[in-house]
């Protein structure tokens, strides 16, 4: 009896985490019963939670949220986008994954944890099968209804992308370059969207940021290994140039 005791609990933290959500989505899986999908939904948050999940001690809540960034504002600027509706999609952002890559990265998240979380040894071996499917779940466990299947922003000239151009990339970061910015208003920018990472020991100390000031414009737009890329809907050009003044002064 405990141990149905304990699910009831987990199911119960579950319908919680997902408040206002609305409907849930038991069901959706096929030939899997609704306890065997709330588990794996569960699992799935677990994981969406972890900060031991790879080397670099972040967790995918860290650069994702599991709700509409539009109807809830913590005061963050997280590098990702909300992870709503990403079990519902045919590809990708830049189309790297789609059919049943799709669904063994979860969704894109594989790559995630192998580039970001340092995690495995190649995008493969990131997430477990098992894991991926978790994840699935419970994007699909939480997600409204309604929600649209693809992400509407445009991506900056990431070098990661397919169609990348570094001529293109190069113009980017002249024109950030150019913009005057307001090292007061940078401070509290880089509250928002860097020093949780900077400040904390997740990246490197504020004087190595500052060492590498040059390159700053360049490592927020294209990321470095497990620091995050941020695209122009997370932090404009103007932002940007606002934290290089900050960190500058
Ligand atoms: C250090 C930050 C970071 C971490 C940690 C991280 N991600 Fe991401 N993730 C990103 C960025 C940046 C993108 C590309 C922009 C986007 O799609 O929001 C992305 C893309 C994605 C996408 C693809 C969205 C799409 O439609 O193309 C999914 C799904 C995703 N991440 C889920 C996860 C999950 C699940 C985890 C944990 C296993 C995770 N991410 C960990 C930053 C991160
Ligand atoms: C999820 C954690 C995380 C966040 C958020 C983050 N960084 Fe980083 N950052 C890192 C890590 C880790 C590195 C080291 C990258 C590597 O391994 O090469 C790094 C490296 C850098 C570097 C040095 C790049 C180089 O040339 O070596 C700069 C500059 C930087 N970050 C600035 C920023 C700014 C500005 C922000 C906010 C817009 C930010 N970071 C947000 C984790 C983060």
């Amino acid at each position: 009896m405990k141990s149905s005791i304990n699910v009831l609990a987990l199911v119960l933290l579950l319908l919680f985490t997902a408040c206002g959500g609305g409907e849930k989505k038991a069901g959706s899986a096929e030939g899997m019963d609704t306890g065997a999908i709330e588990q794996l939904a569960q699992r799935g948050q677990e994981i969406f939670r972890d900060r031991h999940l790879g080397e670099s001690g972040v967790a995918c809540m860290d650069c994702h949220t599991d709700y509409d960034e539009d109807g809830k504002n913590d005061g963050r600027v997280r590098a990702g986008h909300s992870i709503l509706g990403a079990h519902t999609r045919a590809q990708t952002w830049n189309g790297e994954f789609t059919g049943n890559a799709l669904r063994r990265t979860a969704a894109g998240a594989a790559k995630c944890a192998f580039q970001f979380q340092a995690r495995g040894k190649n995008i493969e071996t990131a997430l477990s099968e098992q894991e991926a499917a978790a994840l699935m779940a419970f994007y699909a466990y939480i997600s409204p209804a309604d929600e649209p299947p693809m992400l509407t922003w445009t991506a900056v000239t990431y070098p990661g992308d397919p169609d990348f151009n570094a001529d293109a990339f190069d113009k980017e970061i002249e024109t950030i370059e150019k913009l005057r910015g307001d090292a007061m208003r940078g401070e509290k920018v880089f509250g928002m969207a860097c020093a949780f990472c900077h400040e904390n020991g997740l990246g490197p100390a504020m004087r190595v940021v500052k060492r590498k000031v040059e390159h700053l414009p360049r490592a927020v737009r294209s990321g470095d290994e497990t620091m995050p890329f941020f695209s122009r809907d997370k932090l404009t050009d103007q932002d940007i140039a606002d934290i290089k003044a900050f960190i500058a002064r």
